[in-house]
């Protein structure tokens, strides 16, 4: 997968610490919508110390993202971040997935006309905004059984067909792009 690359090495002694975070974290505080389908909550920031010296490249920021039962997002490009790592915390891997464009050339995707539901800091954007039609042909799928470095940069999204929230930790790099990214985590595959 060209915008998706798995990591299957990445340290159980952090998704070992993730498991206790979460089933200590009060799930009532995952209230911030910041879509139409997804809530997000901001996390203490000594748990992205901690998971930042685990990591080959420190995140700018990570968060806990909620995807709505029974929901899909539009393919879509993010603005404020260049790539993110996705890890699951509490996934359906057989009624869900996340999806990115299966080639960097985007003229073979069409754009769709779409609003972006929450504003964005206009000094935070570094990716041209943009929305995508959904294409069978054009994604590849995954179903975040295992973390993974994702291009958010090329249109990307996630379906929730399950009837629970779908759970994972987003972490964001701002600046640093995937094919940067993708070399440095290669111990991490
Ligand atoms: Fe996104």
């Amino acid at each position: 997968m060209l915008n998706i690359c798995i990591l299957n090495k990445f340290p159980d002694r952090l998704l070992d610490f993730y498991k206790d975070f979460y089933r200590d974290f009060d799930k009532t505080k995952i209230n911030a919508m910041i879509s139409a389908v997804h809530y997000a909550v901001a996390l203490p920031g000594d748990l992205l110390e901690y998971t930042n010296t685990f990591l080959p490249v420190p995140l700018d920021r990570l968060d806990m993202y909620a995807v709505l039962p029974e929901s899909t997002m539009i393919p879509h490009i993010d603005r404020g971040r260049k790539a993110a790592l996705q890890i699951p915390l509490e996934v359906d891997s057989y009624n869900s997935y996340t999806f990115t464009a299966k080639y960097e050339d985007l003229s073979l995707l069409t754009k769709k006309e779409h609003q972006y539901d929450i504003e964005q800091d206009v000094n935070k954007i570094v990716n041209a905004p943009g929305f995508y039609e959904w294409d069978d042909n054009l994604y590849d799928m995954y179903d975040l059984s295992k973390p993974i470095l994702q291009n958010v940069s090329m249109p990307h999204g996630g379906a929730n067909n399950a009837k629970t929230y779908r759970i994972f930790l987003s972490g964001n790099y701002i600046k640093h792009d995937y094919k940067y990214l993708v070399e440095a985590y290669k111990d991490f595959y």
